[in-house]
């Protein structure tokens, strides 16, 4: 199996947990959008449901393929949130937001009874940091929210880069809700609950990736089929 079918696979495993009539909460990234082609074809074939997306990038897959689309506004509480991660551990904490989505997609993922992630089996890990920590920062004052990062993580024993997200013809990148991403590479968070509650009380930090009691499940795709964490 490749890449592209454990993702698929994962997706389709979720996709059996979603049930007529559900106000579902759609991801962000390669994993996600496999759900929502998966989703796609069954909404197609009668399944009702209605999607708020994370992304503006997921709003334009959903419209595209023909999935029913309403605002978090609209629709404020919500069944099921299907979505991908960019790190997964033992007690189900996630990095996300490697597609630059965390924001709207921890908003949605709080907002929903369950969440369920989807990945294939490189995304588990031991200890959470790998895979660098993007930290969604407001633009107003992005130097001095920097240097209460750093100060932060020095506090906590955590070294490393701070990068400002930038797009692939070097400008910075924005998020959905006009904000900029500092990815941190820590190489290795030992008390990712500590870090989470520390980067929410620094004013300039407009949302972390650090996902903490909000995944119910995950299904993880392997080469030998599908697994259910807990
Ligand atoms: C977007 C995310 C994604 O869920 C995460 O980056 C995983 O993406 P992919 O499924 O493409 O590996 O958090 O903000």
């Amino acid at each position: 199996m490749d890449a592209r079918e454990m993702k698929i696979k994962a997706a389709a495993e979720a996709l059996t947990h979603v049930e007529d009539g559900m106000r579902l909460g759609i991801g962000t990234g390669s994993t996600a959008e496999e759900f929502v082609r998966l989703l796609a074809e069954r909404v197609a074939g009668g399944l009702k449901v209605e999607g708020v997306p994370t992304s503006e990038r997921t709003a334009r897959l959903c419209l595209e393929l023909g999935v029913q689309l309403r605002s978090l506004d609209e629709l404020p509480q919500l069944d099921l949130t299907i979505d991908g991660a960019d790190e997964i551990d033992p007690q189900l904490r996630l990095i996300k937001g490697g597609g630059g989505a965390l924001l709207r997609e921890k908003i949605v993922a709080a907002a929903s009874n369950r969440m369920i992630v989807i990945a294939d089996e490189t995304k588990i890990v031991d200890t959470l940091g790998a895979f660098p920590l993007p930290i969604e920062i407001n633009p107003f004052g992005q130097v001095s929210t920097r240097i209460a990062v750093e100060a932060l993580a020095s506090r906590l024993g955590l070294s490393g880069a701070l990068d400002l997200r930038k797009r692939s013809d070097d400008s910075l990148y924005m998020t959905d809700g006009g904000h900029l991403i500092l990815d941190a590479s820590f190489g290795r968070i030992p008390d990712a609950d500590a870090l989470a509650e520390q980067l929410n009380a620094i004013p300039g930090v407009v949302e972390h990736g650090l996902f903490i009691n909000l995944a119910s499940l995950a299904i993880i795709a392997g080469p030998a089929g599908a697994r259910v964490m807990e």
